[in-house]
């Protein structure tokens, strides 16, 4: 989590820093801050709450300088107050950090018991200790920070200014990601090619174990054992305007609406135009010897594989365990040679997903990523990668990432299900166009915002909620209730069904109201049967449901939502939309910062 970024630049950098720390600011947005160089002095401007308050420091303080680092924090190390945020500065460095230095405690001691003083409670003022009594010791920056690095465990990725040296910063990654910019006569380090987009077009990722001293002229990048080293220059396409809201209140909102373009996209990458199949050659899947998946992810990541594990059983008739990435990696359990794990993230950089798929990959298992970040981690490690065309998504509650590892999952199986002889061409042809409607079923259901904001009215009054599924909805009812949950912070639960009876029908009363997910499948009478026994205690239920079935049980439910017809293997998809729907409203209603809920960031790189 948190982002950082660093600039050696012309001019003032301190309000270029602010736009790029806005564009970082998904990662975290505890506290933030900005330190220049001006003079060979360091000078910091600090903040409590979001990028928004610094700013404001910022215009009432001004900061010159032509080189500096900013930084936006998710607190995993002391409270997030000023005193904690970055960047953490001695009387000789100032340090943004991503990561979390494991052995901080023992490193704390050992240099207060030297006689360092601290002065916050962070885990980054050993990084800011350590190098300063370094460089008091005689030595150069570069020294410094190898002989730092050396001494920290855990992971970090940091850039640093250095007392007396104007014009030039010094950065390193290890465990966390980071880049470096190449503009003109200027260069750049940050987080994430979002960060640096605001700089320009042309990035370096460092890889594991790199640190670069970066000036004006050019970024000396060395790697762990000092040795001089260089990293592979690539175009990122211009996010001057992805990254607005593009005339929505809500980046959450306006990323709901690009569903229809971005599945679109996602799907055209998997679908060869000439056969109407699936395209998978390129990836290199030998689908017919395979035994067994096994999927590992978290959160809404985690929900999508839950679908995929039905599509996969049922389409490919492949085995699935679907895993919580950090349940996994401490389980160590077996896996086969035969095995074949899809490690399934958004930001590509989940700190359990990673080292669950590193396990894996340890135990000699291949592994597939399905990803949003291309230039991620999860991505470069894995055996495969197969890409979900979500462009940014800047909301930290996941919406088009979701639908468009859905889209991915569904072709994967479709794929599978070929390749092992499950699906005859016909069928294969058959789900492929049931597929390629998708975008505009879609574009169908979100004709029903204005609609699903009223019924959010009935959630956003609500202590608790309850979401109830069987067959693919029962992943999207754990999905509707995080979402509702992380939004707008309404407690609410996710259930299958037919669990029902068997412990949460006692919660059921009146003022408990039931979002039943349930599209017109051969599972529906019996959801049905569940939304009786839910309304015959009193609660009342939101029906999701095509036109057919909103219309029978019209008298008996509170609200219902009703659903364009669609084929089955397009059900979890579009049924995302009116999940995201309701928790967007929800959260509006309720007055929460729906794109940057609290305690929350959107990429968990600790664990
Ligand atoms: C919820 C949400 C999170 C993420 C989870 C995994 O809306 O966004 O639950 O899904 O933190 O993140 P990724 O997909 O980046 O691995």
């Amino acid at each position: 989590m948190c982002g950082i970024v660093g600039l050696v630049g012309r001019g003032a950098v301190a309000p270029r820093l602010l736009g790029a720390l806005r564009r970082l600011e998904y990662r975290g947005y505890d506290s933030a801050g900005i330190a220049t160089l001006m003079g060979g002095e360091i000078r910091r401007r600090r903040a409590a709450g979001k990028v928004d308050r610094l700013a404001e420091r910022i215009a009432a303080e001004p900061l010159a300088g032509e080189t500096g680092i900013g930084h936006t924090r998710w607190a995993t190390h002391g409270a997030p107050c000023e005193m904690n945020a970055h960047p953490i500065a001695t009387d000789r460095v100032a340090v943004v950090h991503n990561g979390i230095i494991e052995n901080h405690r023992e490193l704390r001691e050992e240099l207060e018991s030297a006689g360092e003083a601290f002065h916050s409670q962070t885990d980054t003022e050993v990084i800011a200790v350590l190098l300063t009594r370094h460089l008091r010791g005689g030595m150069t920056p570069a020294e410094a920070v190898m002989a730092t690095l050396s001494r920290l465990q855990g992971a970090l990725a940091v850039a640093i200014l250095f007392t007396g040296h104007d014009g030039m910063l010094i950065c390193a990654r290890r465990g966390s990601p980071l880049a470096i910019g190449f503009g003109d006569g200027e260069m750049s380090v940050g987080s994430d090619a979002l960060a640096l987009g605001a700089f320009t077009d042309r990035i370096a990722y460092l890889e594991e174990g790199d640190w670069a001293v970066v000036t004006r002229d050019g970024a000396w990048i060395h790697d762990a054992s000092g040795h001089r080293v260089s990293r592979a220059e690539r175009r990122i396409p211009a996010m001057g305007d992805g990254v607005g809201k593009g005339g929505h209140a809500h980046y959450m909102h306006k990323e709901i609406f690009e569903q229809p373009a971005v599945v679109g996209a996602t799907l055209h990458s998997m679908i060869n135009p000439a056969t109407r199949r699936i395209d998978l050659g390129r990836y290199g899947f030998d689908a017919a010897g395979l035994e067994t998946v096994t999927i590992l992810a978290c959160g809404t990541s985690f929900h999508a594989g839950m679908v995929a594990k039905y599509w996969l059983e049922s389409i490919a008739g492949l085995p699935v365990h679907c895993e919580i990435a950090s349940e996994f990696r401490y389980r160590r359990p077996p896996l086969g040679r035969g095995a074949l794990v899809i490690a399934i993230s958004q930001s590509g950089e989940t700190a359990d997903t990673l080292a669950a798929m590193r396990y894996a990959k340890s135990r000699g298992a291949r592994t597939v990523a399905v990803v949003n970040v291309a230039e991620s981690t999860i991505a470069r490690e894995a055996d495969a990668v197969l890409p979900t065309l979500a462009g940014a998504e800047i909301g930290v509650a996941s919406t088009k990432a979701f639908t468009t590892q859905l889209v991915v999952l569904a072709c994967l199986a479709i794929a599978f299900g070929r390749a092992r002889g499950e699906l005859d061409c016909k069928a294969e042809r058959a789900l492929v166009a049931a597929l390629a409607d998708t975008p505009d079923l879609i574009t169908e259901a979100l004709a029903g915002d204005a609609h699903a904001g009223g019924v959010a009215a009935l959630l956003a009054g609500a202590r608790d909620v309850l979401y109830l599924g069987r067959g693919t909805a029962y992943p999207l009812a754990l999905e509707g209730a995080l979402k509702l949950k992380e939004v707008s912070y309404v407690h609410a639960e996710g259930y299958a069904a037919g669990e029902m009876k068997h412990g949460p029908i006692a919660l059921v009363d009146k003022e408990v109201p039931i979002v039943m997910i349930a599209p017109p499948d051969e599972l529906f009478e019996k959801t049905a049967s569940n939304m009786y026994e839910v309304m015959a205690r009193g609660g009342q239920a939101i029906l999701i449901s095509d036109r057919e079935q909103t219309d029978r049980f019209a008298n008996g439910v509170a609200a219902s939502i009703a659903m364009p017809e669609a084929p089955a293997i397009s059900t979890p998809i579009l049924y995302s939309v009116p999940m995201q729907l309701l928790a967007y409203h929800a959260g509006t209603r309720r007055g929460t910062e729906v794109d940057q809920p609290r305690n929350l960031a959107k990429s968990v790189t600790v664990e």
